[in-house]
């Protein structure tokens, strides 16, 4: 039969992300290697009281789409917390994802063309690498040490990749080190 998928198909591989998180699903299994997140933690009172304040205050309205940007009030809200910490973002800068991972595929389709470089620590979070990987960039790995990405080892690699297109960094408890970048 005629191959129907996009060349770009044949670059998205089986993500190792998955293959760890289904070992996860046997219950006799405690994995460390799946970053999942502790359930107890979950606040499923108050996200349930949240859901239901929402359906009640807004009905049909609170289920509808939305603009691409995301629903303003939330914006709005996100904006003044970013004031309140001192970063200066306007509405226009803000947009609602669908978790991170989202935002980093969308970094990579705005900046990546195909054999461009992205510097990133060594090692990285395996799922960024995978979003990278399907606009066909390369790597260039910068050590860690304990205070995270060496600075000396990423400006050797700037000099050596002038072109490079931007810097993946994870500066607080990095995936899968845990490490934090010194302020310095
Ligand atoms: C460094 C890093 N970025 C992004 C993500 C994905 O986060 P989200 O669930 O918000 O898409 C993870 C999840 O483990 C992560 O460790």
């Amino acid at each position: 039969m005629k191959r129907k998928f996009a060349k770009r198909a044949d670059l998205v591989k089986s993500s190792e992300t998955r293959e760890i998180l289904k070992v996860t699903e046997r219950p006799e299994v405690i994995s460390f290697a799946g970053g999942l997140l502790a359930p107890e933690l979950f606040p499923v009172k108050e996200l349930k009281e949240a859901c239901e304040a929402v359906l009640e205050e807004d009905g049909p309205a609170s289920l509808q789409y939305s603009t691409t940007e995301g629903y303003i009030p939330l914006r709005t809200a996100i904006m003044k917390r970013m004031n309140a910490i001192g970063i200066q973002a306007n509405l226009q800068q803000i947009l609602i994802t669908s978790g991170s991972q989202q935002a980093i595929d969308l970094t990579g389709r705005l900046l990546l063309d195909e054999g461009d470089t992205v510097i990133c620590e060594s090692p990285t979070y395996l799922a960024a690498v995978n979003a990278f990987k399907v606009y066909n960039a390369n790597f260039v790995e910068v050590e860690m040490d304990e205070d995270g990405m060496m600075m000396e080892a990423l400006e050797k690699r700037l000099q050596e990749n002038p072109q490079a297109k931007f810097i993946y960094t994870i500066p607080d408890f990095q995936n899968p080190t845990g490490r934090t970048l010194k302020l310095e």
